[in-house]
C-alpha cells in the first residue's frame, strides 16, 4: 500500500483516513478523491494531491488510477442509512454501480479495494447480541441491501478474479473532525456537540436501543491495519466484524453528565430511523477480526468521551 486513492476523502472517515495515510505512508501519495460541492479544504487540500473522483464516472476514475499509478482504493463513497430510505435509488446507484466500476478498475489495473460495511448489513432475524461473523444477513433497509451486496460482489471479485478486497462491519462512528449525515447512529455524535455548545439536543432514538459505536481513531486503524495484513492468515475478507463499545442513549448521556451535568436531552423519536436501529445488532461478536489480523480497540466509552469533548471545546472555542 503506497499509492493511494480515499473516495469520500471529504466525508466523515475520508477526511481524517487521508490525513492519517499521509501522515503514516509519507513515501506514497495519497489522492483526496471528492466530488464537486465537496471540495478538500485546509490542511486536506494543502497536504497532497485531490482530483474529483465520482464513483459513477468509470473513466474519470480510471485516468486518476493510471496517473498517480494507485494501488490501493478506499471507496468510502455511500449514502448513509436514513438518507438512502429517501433516496433508494441513488444509493443503489452510488453503492452498488459505483461499487462496480471500482472492481474492475481495480481488476484490470491490479489495486487493492476497502468498500467498508457496516452494522447495518444485518437484519431481524440477526442475532443480536454476540452477533457472530458469519449469520444471518436479511436487512430491509436500502443502505443494508447495498452493504450486504458489497460485500458479497466483494468477494466474488477475490474469488473470481483475484483482487485484494478486504472490508470491515463499521458500528457508529463518533468524530469531532467532520460530521456523518443522514445516519442512524448520528445522535451519538450530535449530543456531544449540543453538550459542548449548551443545548438541549432533542434525541431521535428510543431509550433503551443499544447499537454497537466506535470512535474514530480505532476504525481509523482497523482501515489501515486490515489493507496491511498478512493475506495467508485471512480467513475472512467482506466483511469483518469490529466492535469496541455498545450503549444505549441514556447510558451515553449519564456518560456525558460525568463531565457536562447540564447536559439537557429530550425525545423525538424519528421513525424511520428507529425501526432502522431496531433492526440492528445489539453487539457484534469481533472474534474472527482479532484472531485473523490482530484487530484490538484501543477506546471505550469512558476514553472516548474525554477526548471528544476536550477536542470539542477546543473546536468550538468554548
Ligand atoms: N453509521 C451508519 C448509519 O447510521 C451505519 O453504518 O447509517
Amino acid at each position: 500500500m503506497k499509492n493511494i486513492l480515499v473516495i469520500g476523502s471529504t466525508g466523515q472517515i475520508g477526511s481524517e483516513l487521508t490525513m492519517k495515510l499521509r501522515r503514516e505512508i509519507p513515501s506514497g501519495t495519497v489522492v483526496a478523491g471528492y466530488i464537486p460541492g465537496a471540495e478538500p479544504k485546509g490542511e486536506l487540500a494543502e497536504s497532497g494531491p485531490s482530483a474529483v473522483a465520482d464513483v459513477r464516472d468509470a473513466a474519470g476514475l480510471a485516468a486518476i488510477v493510471s496517473q498517480y499509478r494507485i494501488d490501493t482504493i478506499y471507496n468510502l463513497a455511500a449514502l448513509l442509512s436514513a438518507v438512502a430510505e429517501r433516496k433508494p435509488l441513488l444509493a443503489w446507484d452510488i453503492q452498488m454501480n459505483g461499487l462496480l466500476n471500482i472492481l474492475e478498475i481495480a481488476r484490470e489495473k491490479g489495486c487493492a479495494v476497502f468498500t467498508p460495511s457496516s452494522i447495518g448489513s444485518f437484519g431481524p432475524e440477526t442475532p443480536r447480541v454476540g452477533t457472530p461473523q458469519d449469520t444471518i444477513q436479511r436487512p430491509r433497509s436500502m443502505y443494508g441491501v447495498t452493504k450486504v451486496a458489497t460485500e458479497l460482489l466483494s468477494d466474488y471479485y477475490f474469488h473470481k478474479y483475484g483482487v485484494d478486497t478486504r472490508s470491515v462491519r463499521f458500528p457508529g462512528l463518533i468524530s469531532y473532525t467532520t460530521l456523518p449525515g443522514g445516519g442512524t447512529t448520528d445522535y451519538a455524535v450530535e449530543v456531544y456537540y449540543s453538550a459542548v455548545k449548551g443545548e438541549e439536543f432533542v434525541c431521535p432514538i428510543a431509550p433503551g436501543t443499544y447499537m454497537d459505536m466506535m470512535y474514530m481513531p480505532d476504525a481509523l486503524q482497523a482501515a489501515v491495519h486490515l489493507m496491511q495484513a498478512d493475506p495467508a492468515r485471512l480467513r475472512h475478507r467482506n466483511s469483518f466484524n469490529i466492535a469496541s463499545m455498545s450503549f444505549e442513549p441514556e447510558q451515553l448521556f449519564a456518560k456525558i453528565r460525568e463531565y457536562i451535568p447540564e447536559l439537557r436531552v429530550k425525545y423525538e423519536v424519528d421513525p424511520v430511523r428507529q425501526a432502522i436501529a431496531e433492526s440492528w445488532p445489539d453487539r457484534m461478536d469481533d472474534a474472527c477480526a482479532r484472531e485473523e489480523w490482530d484487530w484490538e480497540p484501543a477506546y471505550d466509552l469512558d476514553s472516548m468521551t474525554r477526548d471528544m469533548i476536550r477536542h470539542l471545546r477546543d473546536k468550538l472555542l468554548v
